[in-house]
């Protein structure tokens, strides 16, 4: 952790809270015994149990994420102190599809599913990584320009998946490998300074979000040759408008994803105000750069993220992070799932 003194707006935006030595182990053995009971971090047996094992998690970590969930005093918080090994973890792999099945990481993959069940539920979605509920995040040699997570270009700052209605209200990352410290970017709603006139245009169903290319891409594969079309399709196709800012007029929840949204066609006003806020934005962004066994949990009601942009090597020392979306209710998103304990979003 980096240990000099934080600004004001830093403190507001992001928490940092250090687990002990002790604490750290008792994560890594819970979740060693759990992995080897159940067999797969995302086992659904595993998935259920995990709200279980409260009374065996540090009361440190549960205190923290309820304080959260229930108050949103911050809209990011960083949990340090899950112990990773870099050699066990073996090298950074090239693409998200060539990690080898019950590698080491994954034994850090069940640590993010018991702070998931501390929070709602763990999801995913069939047009990222296959559906499967934690992702790997690292830069693939094919994808260095894309907006996405493989990326090695700046990561716009963005509400993550903004553009659907059933995104998640928590984003949570943790590092397993970052030797560049390079940083994930945030910024909150709160501190932004915003005059009555813009912040009341924001409250209004006058812009667009449209999906990224990997939803998009994938969505198309999803649907090929079956004359159907996908409802992501859908909404590039037509999206509904929405608001930006929503919730309580003087701590509003926001949605926002500049690169791939505008106002309503013809409507200055809407566009002025985006603009007002995304500079705001831009203004309070503060850097965390994610050390291995350092958990960030963005709200992403509260909050933005982003990335920096970055040189990867690509001879496996490259940043690796581990990532999952949890919403606080998964029975909203039931039109989309095939049953109601899946957890896909179709
Ligand atoms: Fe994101």
């Amino acid at each position: 952790m980096n240990s000099r003194t934080r600004t004001r707006n830093e403190q507001a935006v992001v928490r940092h809270v250090r687990l002990s030595p002790e604490d750290g182990a008792t994560l890594d053995a819970l979740s060693r015994d759990l992995l080897s009971a159940h067999g797969s971090s995302t086992a659904p047996d595993l998935i259920a149990t995990a709200l279980e094992q409260t009374h065996r998690l540090p009361t440190t970590l549960v205190e923290e994420l309820r304080t959260l969930r229930l108050h949103e005093t911050v809209p990011a918080l960083v949990v340090h102190g899950l112990p990773v090994d870099d050699k066990r973890i073996g090298p950074t792999p090239l693409d998200w599809q060539d990690r080898k099945e019950h590698d080491e990481s994954e034994v850090h993959e069940v640590f993010l599913v018991l702070v998931a069940g501390l929070l709602g539920d763990i999801f995913g979605w069939s047009t990222l990584q296959n559906g499967r509920l934690v992702h790997d995040v690292l830069p693939m040699p094919t994808q260095e320009k894309e907006q996405s997570g493989h990326g090695t270009v700046e990561l716009a700052w963005h509400t993550e998946d903004g553009f659907h209605p059933y995104r998640c209200d928590y984003l949570l990352l943790l590092g397993l490998r970052n030797h560049d410290a390079v940083p994930t970017v945030v910024a909150g709603i709160d501190g932004v300074q915003l005059d009555q006139k813009h912040r009341s245009v924001l409250t209004q169903p006058r812009f667009l979000i449209r999906p990224d290319n990997e939803h998009l891409n994938q969505a198309r594969v999803l649907v090929e040759g079956s004359g159907e079309v996908h409802p992501m399709q859908h909404m590039q196709d037509s999206p509904e408008p929405c608001a930006v800012l929503f919730g309580h007029p003087d701590q509003p929840y926001l949605r926002i994803d500049p690169v791939f949204m505008s106002a309503m066609p013809g409507d200055a006003e809407a566009a002025a105000a985006l603009d007002a806020l995304t500079g705001e934005l831009q203004r309070h962004l503060v850097e965390v750069a994610l050390d291995p066994g350092d958990l960030l949990v963005v709200d992403n009601y509260k909050a933005v993220h982003g990335r920096s942009a970055f040189s990867a090597r690509f001879d496996g020392t490259d940043r690796w992070l581990k990532k999952a979306v949890v919403t606080r209710d998964l029975r909203r998103s039931r039109a989309h799932r095939g049953a109601a304990h899946e957890r896909v979003l179709l």
